[in-house]
């Protein structure tokens, strides 16, 4: 059984007048233990410290002390103290532990905005094991240098100045913003100086940050559909309205949204690698949407989540670097370029902005954690960033294509894979007559992970398909993953 300390000032309930110490003292304990809130292995507090913290005789503690052991809850260790013992199913019986349901959450008294979003928001588990067929929100974490990375972060931990154990600023770590203005404006063409990059908590809290700061309750808001739900679901959170425009080959399609909803406050678009079908947008449709911007002064949010990842074709340009009225808002995120966990994004916003997004910064979690942006400012500095990334542009390249191969060679006729160019995730379009909830049921129980296509859709319906990562798997794992959808398709 692992020990473990407890917090040693344990808060128990008053005594009522005609109960006995010992006995009172006895019950809070037992509750505490049968409840969880000292867990299997806790020390108790010393008898010395508890009489000494409640004012009683330390002969009233060893005595509840005693009918606790008595009764199997705890055992004592001479010179080590007393420790909770294992008891499964204790920690079932108290009401505290019971989940209450969804369906009990959305009708309790939270706002009607959260109730419509936990009706339809299904969060992703944490993870417990990494490169899993065809999980699409991991990049290759069994390839991220680690060693490299402790070393680098135990050198930045024990050299850092005090003043970075204190208060941060709101914006972020000046020497990670000014690599990350270095950064986009060599890699994306994105003209910002340091001032203008705020860092965030991943692209999540980029796009919640901007709705906070940009949009009112009730004002218009486009998306792509099929688009990328986090999106919609922080504009819907600060109570605007989605506005669903449907993608063609050359991207959103401007012209259409123009039509239907000429007065949106904000757009919100992925033009390098389209989220969830990977196009990238045109030359023309970003000319088009650049200057209806302008015209309405809207605000164009431009999402680069996996921008570095381009296997094939010259580098396209951000909208940001098209941009010369100062309407486009540049998201960026290292979790896919680095690994989930370290939830680090940044947003580039234009100059006129960069207050109120370090004021609304500040509202939400003061400021990004500073040593791990230190850590991570080191990392690009030091060229390993640089490094990591060709790297991975290299294996998800390789990737993309042993999918295809696989799945060209064992699914020709069930299953139509597209051999992605781009970023790490694709589209294979179901060829039989099977639906798509009922293929992620089967591929559930043999341990793959897909997403139905649908799962991304507003409005505007898609053929059936599945949407499929496979940059963090590798060769043995996608081989796997393609014979798992073989054997289901061809049954
Ligand atoms: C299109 C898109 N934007 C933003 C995000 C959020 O990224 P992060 O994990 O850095 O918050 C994701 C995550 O999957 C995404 O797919």
């Amino acid at each position: 059984m692992p020990k473990r300390e407890t917090f040693q000032d344990l808060v128990l309930e008053p005594r009522k007048d005609d109960q006995e110490m010992w006995r009172w003292l006895y019950t809070e304990l037992r509750s505490a233990i049968i409840d969880g809130r000292l867990k299997s292995g806790a020390r108790l507090p010393s008898t010395r410290n508890l009489a000494a913290q409640y004012g009683f005789a330390r002969g009233t503690v060893v005595a509840a002390f005693q009918q606790l052991q008595a009764e199997g809850y705890v055992s004592s260790e001479v010179s080590a103290g007393t420790f909770v013992l294992p008891a499964p199913g204790w920690e079932m019986t108290s009401p505290a532990k019971q989940k209450p349901s969804r369906q009990a959450i959305s009708t309790a008294t939270i706002a009607k905005r959260t109730q419509s979003l936990l009706k339809t928001t299904f969060l992703k588990p944490a993870s417990h094991s990494v490169g899993k067929a065809f999980r699409s929100y991991e990049p290759a974490i069994d390839l991220f240098p680690v060693e490299q990375w402790a070393r680098t972060a135990a050198r930045v931990y024990r050299k850092a100045p005090r003043s970075l154990y204190g208060q941060g600023d709101a914006g972020g770590y000046p020497p990670l913003r000014r690599a990350i203005a270095e950064y986009v404006g060599q890699s994306r063409g994105v003209r910002c100086s340091a001032e203008q990059v705020i860092v965030t908590s991943g692209a999540q809290q980029a796009l919640d940050l901007s709705a906070r700061v940009l949009l009112d309750p009730g004002d218009e808001v486009w998306m792509e559909d099929p688009g990328y739900p986090g999106a919609a679901r922080a504009f819907q959170s600060a109570g605007a309205c989605v506005i669903p425009i449907p993608v063609d080959r050359d991207g959103m399609d401007v012209g259409r949204a123009i039509k239907s909803c000429p007065t949106a406050r904000l757009v919100y678009v992925t033009p390098a690698n389209q989220f969830p079908l990977g196009i990238v947008m045109s030359a023309e449709r970003r000319v088009e949407l650049l200057s209806w911007a302008r015209r309405v002064g809207a605000w164009i949010i431009e999402d680069e989540y996996d921008a570095e990842y381009r296997y094939s074709g010259k580098p396209i340009a951000s909208l940001h670097s098209l941009d010369r009225s100062g309407s486009v808002i540049y998201v960026g995120t290292f979790t896919k370029m680095l690994f989930n966990a370290l939830r680090i994004g940044f947003i580039v916003v234009p100059e006129r902005l960069v207050e109120a997004f370090r004021v609304a910064r500040s509202f939400m979690d003061r400021h990004a954690p500073t040593l791990d942006q230190a850590v991570l400012t080191e990392f690009i500095n030091e060229g390993h960033f640089g490094r990591h990334v060709r790297r991975m542009r290299q294996v998800y390249s390789d990737r993309s294509q042993l999918l295809a191969e696989e799945a060209n060679r064992r699914l020709s006729g069930l299953l139509d894979v597209e051999h992605a160019q781009s970023g790490m995730c694709t589209v294979a379009w179901i060829k039989t007559r099977i639906t798509e909830m009922a293929l992620k049921r089967r591929a559930d129980q043999l341990g793959l992970e897909v997403s139905p296509l649908s799962s991304f859709v507003i409005k505007y319906e898609q053929k059936p398909a599945l949407f499929l990562g496979f940059a963090g798997c590798n060769e043995n794992e996608i081989k796997r993953g393609v014979s798992v959808l073989e054997a289901i398709l061809s049954h």
